[in-house]
């Protein structure tokens, strides 16, 4: 095969997309932005296709010219999997962002990959159908991104992650050719399960072009509630009794440490510490049903009514309204958005099984708090899946360069407990740039040998997202 000069390329590149495909000068900045601050983006060209048919084109010129391809959709991932290389070509999807179909009776939507999080949503909904993945990100993420990560989020305990809510894809392969594998099916053992390998692979195997994805009822009754307690083996033992009470109703089951509810009521516009006192710990508790009448408000008061009786509950407030829920979930999501106003933080997205959480926190917190004294532990998040974002916080009045350079070194004490636990280093972020050599070290030689062999399979020249996972 003769190799193309890459000038050539991208100008053969660039007439596939036509001039509202291609992206430069300043208005490629916002493609080179990475959300930790950590890396910095750059390419030889930005493109945005409109159809899968010119992704195809792309990916295939591309292949023939040996030039790596970096795929992005919201770039709003936070391990760094949507970096691209100045060696390469970004492609970014946000131009592909119809929803294709809607089966109301089958419970599945088909989109494309570029389609945002949030409009997937409301798609959704105006159908009377409920799209449940939901997180922080969702007003720019694309279900591309989401799915290529394997996103989380709020709902997981109740719905699953991204790969439980795929049915089907199409994807771009490597070499240019598209695989449809769009079926709504809910029973298919036709051989391998071929789209798991694209789910989560973070780009490094192909480009997602369109999903179907499963939809649910409604929800007609929904009931919130903030709680305090003391110590965090309550807040899991709190949740083991959600659980068990409330059954498949517990949608969400999040963690939000006294620090966060400083942060938040110092650093955020608008909000005040939500109980009359104080409290080391607090969970963020839904409970839901698609059933009409069936007063989820009396189980949710007669679960905490209980978890008070029994001391292990200190003081909870419930949303008296849609306006109120919202509240509750906007401190939620201040937790997570404001964190660094506290100076330089250190990230870890782990999970280790629901009835370790307490003893890691513990544990961890120990642990770093030794290595350096003042070092602010900041967990919150997803325990009702076992997933902590335990961020480690610079001490108060710290050189914030000096505090990030030991990032590796909290990291192995953080990954060393994680793993003793039968733990993840990675739950629902990704492994990306970020992880990459954390995910070397703990990984076990078969497990990444099989990893590679994949890669080798699927793209033998290396071309799709170098440098992130492997
Ligand atoms: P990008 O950041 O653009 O890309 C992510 C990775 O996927 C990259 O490796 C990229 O190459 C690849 N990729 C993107 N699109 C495609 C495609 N079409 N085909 C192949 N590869 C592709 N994540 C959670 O899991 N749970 C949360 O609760 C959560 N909350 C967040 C809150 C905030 C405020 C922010 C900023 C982020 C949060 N995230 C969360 C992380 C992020 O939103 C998710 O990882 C999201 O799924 C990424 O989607 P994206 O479209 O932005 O992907
Ligand atoms: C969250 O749960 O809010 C996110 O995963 C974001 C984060 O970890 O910062
Ligand atoms: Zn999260």
């Amino acid at each position: 095969m003769d190799t193309i000069v890459p000038a050539d390329a991208i100008a053969r590149l660039k007439s596939v997309v036509g001039p509202k495909g291609v992206v430069e000068g300043a208005d490629a900045e916002p493609y080179f932005h990475e959300q930790r601050g950590l890396y910095r983006g750059a390419a030889l060209a930005v493109l945005r296709p409109a159809a899968t048919e010119e992704v195809a084109q792309l990916v295939a010129i591309c292949a023939e010219a040996r030039l790596p391809v970096y795929p992005q959709g919201g770039n709003t991932g936070l391990s760094g999997g949507a970096v691209a290389g100045k060696d390469g070509v970004l492609i970014n999807l946000g131009r592909m962002n119809r929803v294709r179909a809607l089966d109301a009776l089958n419970f599945t939507i088909t989109a494309e990959a570029g389609c945002v999080l949030a409009e997937l949503q409301r798609a959704a909904e105006a159908a009377d159908r409920l799209f449940p993945l939901s997180l922080g990100a969702e007003g720019s993420c694309q279900i591309g991104g989401n799915l290529s990560t394997n996103a989380g989020g709020i709902n997981v305990l109740r719905y699953g992650n991204a790969r439980e809510l795929a049915l089907g894809l199409e994807v771009v392969l490597p070499d240019g050719r598209v695989w449809n594998g769009l079926r709504g099916l809910r029973k298919n053992n036709t051989g391998y399960d071929l789209k798991q390998l694209f789910i989560g692979a973070e780009g490094t195997l192909g480009v997602i072009t369109a999903a179907t994805l499963k939809l649910f009822p409604r929800p007609r009754e929904v009931e919130t509630a903030l709680v305090g307690l003391k110590r965090v083996e309550d807040v899991m033992e709190l949740f083991a009794r959600a659980r068990a009470a409330t059954g498949d109703q517990l949608t969400g089951f999040e963690l939000i440490p006294r620090i966060g509810i400083d942060n938040v009521v110092q650093h955020g516009q608008g909000f005040h510490d939500p109980l009359a006192a104080r409290h080391p710990w607090y969970a963020l508790v839904e409970i839901s049903t698609s059933r009409s009448g069936a007063n989820l408000r009396a189980a949710l008061e007669a679960l905490l009514a209980v978890a008070m009786a029994a001391n292990l509950v200190q003081d909870g407030t419930i949303a008296e309204s849609e306006a109120q829920r919202r509240e509750l979930w906007r401190i939620r999501a201040g937790v997570a958005e404001l964190q660094e106003k506290l100076g330089g933080s250190i990230k870890h997205d782990v999970s280790v099984p629901v009835s370790k959480v307490a003893e890691f926190i513990v544990r961890g917190s120990t642990a770093v708090g030794a290595r350096l004294p003042g070092i602010r532990p900041y967990p919150f998040g997803h325990v009702g899946d076992g997933n902590i974002h335990f961020n480690l916080m610079q001490p108060a009045g710290a050189d914030k360069s000096v505090y990030l350079k030991r990032w590796a070194e909290f990291n192995r004490i953080v990954h060393d407990i994680v793993v003793s636990l039968g733990g993840s280093i990675s739950a629902e972020h990704g492994i990306g740039l970020m992880r990459r050599d954390e995910l070397a070290h703990y990984a076990a030689p078969l497990e990444l040998e099989m990893m590679r062999r994949v890669k080798a399979a699927l793209d033998p020249d290396g071309i799709m997202n170098p440098g992130k996972v492997l």
